[in-house]
């Protein structure tokens, strides 16, 4: 676990316009100048990220919040007292300090104030960092420091150890600047959790609506979050015919005790969903490295709005 000396590293790698990989409760983030924007090129440049999709900015609470969006509203107050700390990034109107590299030269901020207590610290010495999730870009989010520095050498990224994720999948990212507020990214946080504290309606995100997702969040798109093996997400009698075949080796994560020809690898995966969110992103770059030539999901319940949040993250790990 990083301590005040790696902190202290931290900051003055950010200072220069560096980059530092920073953990938070959902996935670790690629860490760089929210005002800066060379150092923000940067990021874009090493996670061969499009130009057109845009970075959130992390802060440490709303006081930070305000100084990278242009209005803050009653609804923005509302959701940060009642989510912040936590797994909520809320799309304002934007700063004009903020790069418009940062928004892929739009009018709109996605913010976020993670729940970790050494990011928290990172943020309050410095100021708002970009901070997409420390992966190549379309591939499988981190969730420990070891899969950052799987993806980048010390030179390019310092990396700040917070230990394993608890949450395991991304932040919701809830739309504030149209007419009704809008779920653009499922997550942990639930759109009727957003309309309960906001005490109106929300939008919430709907696996149909992904070419107007991708306009609006180009993040969205549905190729993401997928291993370099191909994946498919089948039932469970599918995996069970396809385990009897020799080939190609299989590595499939399953809800339940397979008996499998000891060629394949099946990865069991916990029942709930917030344990599965936990384990998903490890338990897919584990399935990437036994050098299976197809990776099988079984699909999940998609029961309740976390199970929803799971079945979107595996439609586009399943869709390379
Ligand atoms: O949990 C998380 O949100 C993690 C951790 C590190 O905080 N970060 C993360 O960042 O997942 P990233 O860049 O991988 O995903 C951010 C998502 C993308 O889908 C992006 O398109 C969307 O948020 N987004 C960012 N700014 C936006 C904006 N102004 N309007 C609409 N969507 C935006
Ligand atoms: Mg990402």
């Amino acid at each position: 676990m990083s301590g005040p000396e790696d902190i202290a590293t931290a900051l003055s790698r950010l200072r220069s316009g560096g980059l530092v990989a920073f953990p938070t409760e959902t996935v670790y983030g690629l860490g760089a100048d929210a005002f800066d924007a060379t150092a923000v090129a940067r990021v874009f440049a090493l996670k061969g990220r499009p130009a057109t999709n845009p970075l959130i900015v992390h802060v440490s609470g709303e006081a930070m919040a305000r100084t990278v969006v242009s209005e803050w509203t009653a609804d923005a107050s509302t959701l940060a007292q009642t989510f912040w700390p936590g797994p909520l990034t809320i799309v304002l109107p934007k700063s004009d300090r903020i790069p418009a590299i940062v928004t892929a030269g739009g009018g709109s901020v996605g913010v976020r104030c993670p729940d970790h207590p050494v990011t928290l610290s990172l943020l309050e010495a410095f100021g708002p960092l970009v901070g997409p999730s420390a992966n190549p870009s379309g591939r499988v989010s981190p969730t420990t420091a070891a899969h950052v520095r799987a993806s980048f050498t010390p030179e390019q990224v310092l990396v700040l150890d917070g230990g394993p994720c608890r949450a395991g999948i991304e932040s919701t990212v809830v739309s504030l600047v149209e007419p009704m507020p809008r779920v653009l990214r499922p997550g942990i946080i639930s759109a009727d959790q957003l309309s309960a504290a906001l005490k109106k309606p929300v939008r919430p995100h709907t696996p149909g609506e992904v070419a107007i997702g991708a306009a609006a969040s180009p993040g969205l798109l549905e190729s993401h979050y997928a291993p370099a093996t191909p994946a498919k997400l089948v039932d469970r009698g599918q995996i069970e015919a396809a385990l009897k075949r020799g080939t190609p080796i299989i590595a499939v994560l399953a809800l339940g005790p397979r008996g499998a020809p000891a060629l394949h690898t099946v990865i069991l995966m916990p029942d709930t969903p917030e344990l599965y969110a936990a384990r998903l992103y490890a338990a897919l770059r584990e399935a990437d490295e036994v050098s299976a030539g197809q990776i099988l999901i079984e699909r999940p319940p998609e029961s309740g709005p976390l199970w929803q949040a799971i079945a979107d993250r595996l439609r586009r790990a399943a869709s390379a």
